[in-house]
């Protein structure tokens, strides 16, 4: 169930039935030389989408931009600044629980979020703890892929998957967009591993195509689909066992 083709009427009953929701985030920014600027907000949302299918979860519009700022140097990229995600995760949150909703299940394509999304939750808490008059609530962020989804990452791509421009999350969008599937060369065919990186012009220095780690024309649509059969399980239980929490 979708938040966005839902009326508010029908948000009402489902909250008589859960006060859960899925919140897809992601980033736009480049993902290397044949994956999309939308990799990591179309990965989440393909994925939360797909649970929101399985159990009938409620499912709110994709948080598309993300805090890219390392990706600033590639044409295209968009940053939010740390303290501009930190209040969009705050008053997202805020407005749906004024509603009722109660437990915020965040699916994440993007390692550049955690520390502000998480600066966000405990923003959240941080008002209550301190006598704000608000209800309490859960908040909760994964990684689209589980643990049984790590296990097919590893068998399918090994140590080729990388840390940007990984073969999953590229096969995962090219399952679900494969009207924009891309093919280029690549030299090197596997790009240099990260020792970490600073601001954007540091990051395009040392990852001069964008990839880090990864060998992504190992990517295919196949791949892609049993990862999302797989990332949609995992989700589902996590989701679920949050729920319970
Ligand atoms: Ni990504």
């Amino acid at each position: 169930m979708q938040l966005a083709l839902s009326t508010w009427q029908e948000v009402e009953s489902y909250l008589k039935t859960s006060t859960g929701i899925i919140v897809p985030i992601g980033s736009v920014e480049q993902h290397g030389p044949i994956g999309l600027i939308g990799t990591d907000h179309l990965s989440s949302e393909f994925v939360a989408r797909g649970v929101g299918e399985a159990i009938g979860a409620m499912v709110a519009p994709t948080l598309a931009y993300g805090m890219s700022q390392h990706h600033l140097g590639f044409t295209g990229s968009v940053t939010l600044r740390p303290s501009t995600l930190i209040a969009l995760v705050g008053d997202v949150v805020e407005s749906l629980a004024v509603h009722g909703f109660r437990r915020f299940f965040f699916v994440n394509g993007h390692g550049g979020n955690i520390a502000s999304v998480t600066a966000a939750f405990d923003q959240i808490y941080a008002a209550r703890s301190l006598g704000e008059a608000r209800p309490a609530v859960h908040c909760r962020m994964s990684f689209w892929f589980g643990p049984r989804t790590k296990a097919l990452i590893g068998e399918l791509f090994g140590d080729k998957d990388g840390s940007h421009a990984t073969c999953s999350e590229v096969s995962l969008v090219q399952y679900a967009h494969q009207e924009a599937i891309k093919h280029a060369e690549m030299t090197p065919f596997q790009a240099p591993r990260s020792h970490g990186f600073f601001d954007a012009a540091d990051y395009r220095a040392r990852f001069p195509d964008g990839r880090i780690g990864s060998a992504s024309s190992l990517a295919s649509p196949e791949a892609g689909k049993r990862l999302y059969e797989t990332a949609v399980a995992d989700m589902t239980e996590a989701y679920q066992a949050f729920l319970e929490y």
